[in-house]
């Protein structure tokens, strides 16, 4: 058996599919209490459930990176074909036997393997089973974003953790990339006073953007469609980012891009089903060849008999119930107003975010190559070079650019930092507080949620009508609010 602990920072997917070929086939979460328990020396015992793309990230740093600390005991999904690539994953870099559970066996999963956490890397509408009933069985839950997609499974979390008391972790990366905490540490640090109005933009384009409309995010009843599934990350970014909690919502969404027509209007005889069977790909400028693509043939082609999910449908099918096109209004307990607005057809990938405060303007921008599709194995970076910028605009005097943070790695180097945060017994204090709970899982959620509602009733959303008493989420002090605001005299 190969040495289960060395340092392996640098196992990339393509390792992980050419290991499965071979064998053919808190915070952390509660992480001090459980150390705790274990008089402080035993490694955390981790099970994951949910194990297609985003779920090779954890089991990469569990296995591999944060192998010293953590340990994998068991991986439970619904897809048999990728439960055994995982055991093949784990098999191939930490030299383990790591059992295999189906997902109707997720209690055994527990009694049997004794994990600390459970790592919750499923679909979206799935996260709420397995967040409450971890807790149930006693442990702790770390789950991807969003933590769920509705207020009924939203209430649920909150009932299973008041009577459990066990701790639920929402993974949100995007505070952990530089560029974004040192927004935080500049709206902390007063430099523009006290925030009073938010614009935010965020554009997905046709490579990226269309990907959603390829296979389960594209029905609200698997994802809560784009507003909660993607904005979640934004919303999340927002509430923290004020150090505020969202009271109402009104939105406008629709589908206007991904749509039957225009499959016509951009030259193809007709929309069809899916990309590996179409008589148009040839000349389909959102043709996935999953075939060849190593990743998408070995966890998703090569699995679909197991399930039907194809991972290539067709982005212009007329059974798609998710908008491509969303404008936002939200009120925040603290008297901001934010206009937000996602579209899924942008001709570039990325958000620009202005902050206007009593001492000046805040304008961020991020341009991101992210997901370009395929991605053939290659290690892509996934910003522009250059284009991450930062420039206060003080209220009567010029304005500058502040040098921009760096990182490297995914999600702009966000993905690193969170898993450190995640899986080391001892972290250093975080003045930032990027740590966050079923709290703050739940008030970026529901401003997705109450979005969705909105653009059927065409009416105003309180936040406190979907989910009563949300107790505030931990959020760093920010300036005041009623402090003297000195004004520069004019020019
Ligand atoms: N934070 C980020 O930047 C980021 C990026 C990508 C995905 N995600 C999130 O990660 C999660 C997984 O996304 P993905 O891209 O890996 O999707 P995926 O489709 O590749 O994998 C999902 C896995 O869940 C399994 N599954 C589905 N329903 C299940 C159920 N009821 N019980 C057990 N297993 C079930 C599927 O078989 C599959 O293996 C999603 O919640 C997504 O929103 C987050």
């Amino acid at each position: 058996m190969r040495n289960p602990l060395p340092d392996r920072r640098e196992i990339s997917r393509r390792d992980f599919l050419t290991a499965a070929a071979v064998t053919a086939t808190g915070v952390v979460v509660g992480s001090s209490a459980i150390e705790e328990a274990r008089g402080g020396t035993a490694r955390r015992r981790f099970a994951q459930v949910g194990v297609g793309g985003r779920s090779i990230l954890y089991r990469k740093a569990v296995l591999s990176s944060h192998a010293e600390h953590c340990e994998m005991v068991g991986f439970c999904d619904l897809n048999p074909g990728r439960l055994k690539l995982a055991q093949a994953h784990a098999r191939s870099f930490a030299g383990l036997e790591v059992p295999i559970y189906a997902s109707s066996d997720f209690d055994r999963l527990i009694q049997e393997t004794k994990p600390d956490a459970v790592i919750v890397t499923t679909k979206d509408a799935a996260h709420s089973d397995y967040i409450v009933r971890a807790m149930e069985l006693g442990c702790d839950v770390v789950t991807e974003k969003p933590m769920t997609t509705d207020e009924t499974k939203c209430r649920a979390i909150f009932d299973a953790q008041r009577r459990t008391g066990k701790r639920c972790r929402v993974t949100f990366n995007y505070r952990y990339s530089p560029p974004r905490t040192q927004v935080k540490d500049l709206l902390m640090s007063g430099i523009i006073g006290d925030v009073l109005s938010v614009d935010f933009h965020w554009h997905l384009d046709t490579f990226h953007g269309s990907d959603y409309f390829r296979r389960w995010h594209s029905n609200k009843v698997n994802s809560g469609g784009l507003m909660v599934h993607k904005a979640t990350h934004h919303f999340d970014l927002v509430n923290w980012w004020l150090s505020a909690v969202p009271v109402s919502v009104m939105a406008t969404g629709k589908r206007h891009f991904y749509t039957p027509a225009m499959a016509k209007r951009i030259g193809l005889e007709s929309h069809h089903d899916r990309c590996l069977t179409c008589p148009e790909k040839a000349r389909c400028g959102f043709y996935l060849d999953i075939a060849t693509h190593p990743e998408y043939r070995e966890v998703y082609l090569a699995q679909e008999h197991y399930d039907g999910y194809f991972r290539d449908r067709c982005v212009f099918r007329p059974d798609i119930d998710i908008e491509d096109t969303m404008n936002v209004q939200v009120g925040y307990n603290t008297g901001v107003t934010m206009a937000y607005s996602l579209n899924a057809f942008s001709a570039w990938e990325g958000y620009q975010i202005c902050f206007n405060g009593t001492k000046g303007r805040l304008e961020h921008k991020m341009e991101e190559l992210v997901y370009v599709n395929p991605r053939e194995g290659r290690s892509v970076p996934d910003r522009k070079e250059g284009a991450t910028t930062i420039r206060i605009c003080p209220i009567r005097a010029a304005a500058y650019e502040v040098p921009v943070w760096k990182g490297d790695g995914e999600h702009a180097g966000g993905d690193r930092v969170m898993l450190d945060d995640i899986f080391l017994p001892q972290r250093p204090t975080d003045k930032y507080l990027r740590a966050a709970d079923h709290r703050a899982g739940a008030f970026s959620l529901l401003v997705g949620v109450a979005a969705n509602r909105s653009f059927t009733t065409g009416e105003t959303v309180k936040i406190s009508d979907l989910v009563r008493e949300i107790p505030p989420p931990d959020y760093p002090p920010m300036p005041s609010h009623v402090e003297p605001i000195p004004m520069p005299a004019r020019a």
